[in-house]
């Protein structure tokens, strides 16, 4: 089916934001914001150019070696909801105990969140921001570790950005760890994850539904295959994506179709923010909760992201392992 001009733009906005539903902005203000992004963009370039070509990349003076200094990059898409820094805060924390004695940066890939965050006083670095001063404070080692879920537009951009850096040759080694849902392996750990934080009181009758964010990007297959392989040992788990495929009418004729009557309602993106709580949770209309119960389903939502979980954070752990395994 042939989408209107409109519906393309809301998929062109969508496919690269998150909090996007809740953010409503003026005309004049999306001016003012594009003319930021293009001011920080040009700073940032500046500011990489400079860095560069003042200092001695790989190098140090008179052709002696600069002192070998590992550190991590973690890049999350960012939120700028409350609830979410537990998330953060966790994969933070079993990121230290994994590697105790390497310095941990954070940076946002979401520049709306950036910006949203900035206005509050609270400055996030973009991954090219973050990785230039990683350079000027003289590391020569980086593993960069997305923290999205699947290998989607956030993740080609940072991959992007590092090959920009690798190819200055600023680091003398820079490597990229794989979001949670990479590989076939990956799918089997996801798995055992999802069926490990599912409540204990839930009867093998009630539904178990997943919201993935979902995207534009061929990556977004992974979600029905992850779908796919979960229903293999729990048929009544399903995996839907606000933004993608499947989509909430999907799951819920499979739904009807199994006569289910209960469903606990789990976020899968790393925070539980603006889509857990509104699209999936909240008690508009359209949302998953709204949708279903009008089905005869009763819901139960748990809002907790991915990244709350341990089983989910050892995954992303483990990729940085690899990252970290090739210096
Ligand atoms: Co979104």
């Amino acid at each position: 089916m042939k989408r209107s001009v409109v519906e393309n733009k809301k998929m062109e906005h969508k496919s690269f934001c998150c909090d996007c539903s809740q953010i409503e902005i003026s005309e004049q203000k999306k001016i003012t914001l594009k003319k930021r992004v293009i001011k920080t963009s040009l700073m940032v370039l500046f500011t990489i150019f400079f860095t560069f070509t003042t200092s001695d990349s790989v190098f140090a003076k008179h052709g002696e070696k600069k002192p070998e200094k590992k550190g991590i990059l973690l890049v999350a898409f960012g939120s700028s909801e409350a609830s979410a820094q537990i998330s953060f805060e966790n994969i933070d924390k079993k990121t230290k105990e994994a590697f105790p004695e390497i310095p941990i940066y954070w940076a946002y890939t979401s520049h709306i969140i950036r910006n949203k965050l900035a206005a509050q006083g609270k400055i996030l670095d973009a991954p090219e921001v973050a990785l230039a001063k990683m350079h000027t404070e003289g590391f020569t080692h980086v593993a960069v570790q997305s923290l999205h879920t699947i290998m989607g537009e956030e993740y080609d951009d940072l991959k992007r950005i590092v090959n920009g850096f690798s190819q200055m040759g600023g680091f003398e080694k820079i490597t990229v760890g794989y979001p949670l849902l990479s590989t076939q392996e990956d799918i089997v750990q996801v798995v055992e994850a999802i069926i490990n934080i599912i409540p204990k009181e839930r009867r093998p009758d009630d539904a178990v539904i997943l919201m993935g964010h979902g995207s534009p990007h061929p990556a977004n297959a992974f979600y029905a295959a992850l779908m796919f392989q979960i229903q293999l040992k729990d048929p009544n788990i399903f995996v839907g994506t606000v933004e993608g495929y499947p989509e909430i009418a999907d799951i819920q004729a499979m739904m009807v179709k199994k006569n289910i009557k209960n469903a606990y309602l789990i976020p899968f993106m790393s925070v539980a923010g603006d889509h857990a709580k509104n699209d999936m949770a909240g008690d508009e209309d359209d949302s998953w909760k709204s949708i279903l119960t009008k089905s005869g389903i009763k819901c139960e939502a748990i809002l907790k992201g991915t990244a709350e979980f341990d089983d989910f954070v050892n995954i992303w752990v483990d990729h940085l392992k690899v990252a970290m395994s090739h210096f």
